[in-house]
């Protein structure tokens, strides 16, 4: 019996059009189809090739060092992150191109060339240095999406220190948490950042908590809003009083290949945030590689990826990625609804933007808005348009190609995870053809995919666990001080076949392509069938009266278990749907015809949103307690709005 049964039924495809492909970065299909082959027999010689396109200060000697469950890549190579960002491109027609176009939420703008940038970068750097950072230090980062985030990434990069970036939306004490436990030195923040049409505090919010970091020396305060900010004398220094004195001129430190880069915290659907420690050579080489052919990524593209610097995409698709190939990068401060939900469509006119990388959570929230909103500015400067975080459901894929694409863009629909720090399976877009709800095949160099419990390959179309079978570059290397869970959370289930378990559940077509079908923490068993979650959620989001989904099972005495469909409806629905038992029957029916019978779930319940963590991704396991014990427990840090959960379980009552 296969691990999951797959329901969902979804047969169009999309080439690439001729226009597109001739151009492309990969244009040749059937040269693709054999890179794609002859790297799956050597991986470590394909990476090796791509890592050559990087600044070596010292070449390496051997791509991989692999003792299971630890990776070493490029071993004896010295590089520099920043370097490759920012002085690869000095000296050449790159240097006074705009590295950062930038806009605040209040509608001001910054420029900044790559000349410019790099001597901030360098600024900072020499800075940290005067406040006693070292080779190996860790620094944490808690800001907003302003330029200076990127800079602190990069001088920390620069001089060696290892950055902790926290996420500007999380509490004091995820904060805390946080950097207690990656041991950072220092801290870079900000005043405050302007959110939804106001100045929010950012550092007056975990002023009094910093106090209980033992290790944390001093806190770099940067002034965006002006706001009133306390400061403790001897520990707090404003920003402008650290870099303004300092020389633009820093010398980008020699580092080991397996030097730690960074250290992100995720939080995995239950229990205490895991720190994903990444390295350099290998991080930076899958990541410049995918950015440049995933994007197909071109000197004169204007490229906007929507996700924030405090999550993994921030990291390799905001900063390092776009850099690395000298791309231009917008970035925008605020919330892409204010002042109204138009504001991404606003600045895609506004400023041409060519490439657009963003969520399925929020194109289904622009969706729940309407047409009529992006149809009335000029989306014609888009090429390519992106998507990462979660299965984007047909329905949404095909808003997003007609509305936003204007039907004429391709969608790489990306997946990959913190823990794998670059994109893994994605269609290149000059040479796969896409299917809506698909990320379709691994690129080459990943040997991804789906097995059943004994590391099996499934056959095509048969539900399985999503695996990696051979390391890869940008692989995470441990959970920071925790080896033993980094062994058991991603290398214990195939030890034998020595695979990683990214904890995804998939299967695989007839065409090789591989379809999410959400956690396996998430699967829902039904009569003895294992569902996921993604696809029945997406055959009632196929309806037009839907938004959102999330689905979940209780136990039900008959059937093991019953589905519980928690639902958003479109803006106007609910008004024009004043019948809301007749709509839940309505939707019941609709998934047993778009699904079959087997899929037909219990119970709807209505709501007006739906519990998420910061990133968007839907928090199941809060659904699934809340429906079988009546309460919540566990970590709940990572939740957006505490009010959502409270307004259901009120619902509930
Ligand atoms: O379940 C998969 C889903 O997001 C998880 C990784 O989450 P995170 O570490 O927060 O990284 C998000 C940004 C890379 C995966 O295990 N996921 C991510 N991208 C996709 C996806 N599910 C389906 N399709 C995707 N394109």
């Amino acid at each position: 019996m296969s691990e999951i049964s797959s329901v969902l039924k979804e047969s169009r495809l999309f080439k690439p059009s001729t226009d597109f492909a001739k151009r492309a970065h990969f244009h040749n299909p059937s040269a693709y189809k054999k890179l794609r082959a002859q790297a799956e027999k050597r991986p470590d010689k394909f990476w090796a090739d791509q890592a050559k396109h990087l600044y070596w200060q010292k070449p390496f000697k051997k791509a991989l060092e692999w003792k299971f469950p630890f990776a070493k890549w490029f071993i004896g190579g010295k590089i520099n992150a920043a370097e490759n960002c920012l002085d690869v491109h000095l000296g050449s027609e790159r240097q006074n191109k705009a590295a950062i176009i930038w806009e605040g939420e209040p509608g001001d703008a910054r420029t900044l060339t790559y000349l410019q940038l790099s001597l901030e970068v360098n600024k900072l750097a020499n800075g940290l240095k005067s406040l006693g950072v070292k080779k190996g230090d860790v620094v944490g980062v808690y800001m907003g999406m302003i330029p200076e985030a990127v800079i602190s990434m990069l001088a920390c990069a620069r001089i060696g220190a290892t950055h902790n970036v926290v996420f500007g939306g999380f509490s004091g004490e995820a904060l805390r948490d946080r950097l207690n436990n990656s041991k950072a030195k220092v801290l870079l923040t900000q005043d405050g950042a302007f959110r939804r049409g106001s100045a929010s505090a950012l550092k007056g919010n975990v002023h009094s908590i910093l106090d209980q970091i033992p290790t944390l020396e001093k806190a770099v305060v940067l002034k965006r809003t002006n706001q009133d900010t306390p400061m403790k004398d001897g520990r707090d220094i404003w920003w402008s009083d650290l870099v303004g004195k300092q020389s633009d001129s820093c010398k980008a430190e020699a580092l080991d290949s397996e030097h730690p880069l960074f250290i992100l915290y995720t939080s995995g659907s239950t229990g205490k945030p895991k720190g994903i420690l990444h390295t350099t050579g290998g991080y930076l080489t899958q990541v410049k590689y995918t950015t440049h052919y995933t994007f197909d990524l071109r000197d004169e593209d204007i490229y906007f990826c929507t996700a924030d610097i405090g999550w993994v995409t921030g990291h390799s698709y905001v900063t390092y990625g776009p850099l690395m190939n000298g791309a231009t990068v917008f970035m925008y401060e605020g919330a892409p609804n204010y002042p109204g939900p138009d504001r991404f469509w606003s600045l895609i006119a506004k400023h041409k933007i060519s490439i657009f990388y963003t969520a399925p959570t929020a194109i289904r929230a622009f969706m729940r808005s309407g047409d009529d909103l992006p149809r009335k500015h000029d989306l014609t400067s888009l090429r390519l348009l992106g998507s990462v975080g979660e299965p984007i459901n047909p329905e949404a894929w095909m808003w997003y190609h007609d509305v936003i694409g204007g039907k004429h863009c391709p969608i790489v629909d990306t997946w990959w995870q913190t823990e794998t720090g670059a994109i893994m399976v994605t269609p290149m877009p000059g040479v796969v053809p896409t299917k809506p709800g698909t990320a379709t095949l691994p690129i080459p160099g990943i040997l991804a995919d789906v097995v059943d419990r004994n590391g099996k390959s499934c056959k095509a179309n048969e539900g399985g666990l999503l695996v990696v079978k051979h390391p890869w570059p940008a692989m995470l290397r441990t959970v920071f001080g925790d080896k033993e869970r980094y062994t058991k959370t991603y290398w214990a289930d195939f030890k034998k076949n020595k695979f990683y378990f990214s904890g995804d559940g998939a299967r695989k077509d007839k065409d090789g392509y591989i379809w999410i079908m959400g956690r396996v923490d998430d699967v829902v068993n039904v009569s003895g069938h294992r569902l996921g979650t993604a696809e029945v959620e997406s055959a009632i989001v196929s309806n037009h009266k839907v938004a959102e989904a999330a689905v979940v099972a209780r136990p039900d005495e008959l059937k093991g278990s019953a589905l519980v469909a928690f639902v958003t409806l479109k803006a106007g629905a609910k008004a024009g749907n004043p019948d809301l038992d007749a709509l839940k029957t309505e939707l019941k029916n609709w998934v047993a015809k778009e699904i079959g019978p087997i899929a037909k779930p219990d119970d709807i319940r209505f709501a007006d949103a739906l519990p998420k963590t910061r990133s968007g991704k839907i928090m199941r396991r809060l659904l699934r307690e809340m429906v079988t014990t009546g309460k919540t427990s566990g970590d709940t840090s990572t939740l957006e709005d505490f009010s959502v959960l409270e307004k259901l379980r009120q619902d509930e009552e």
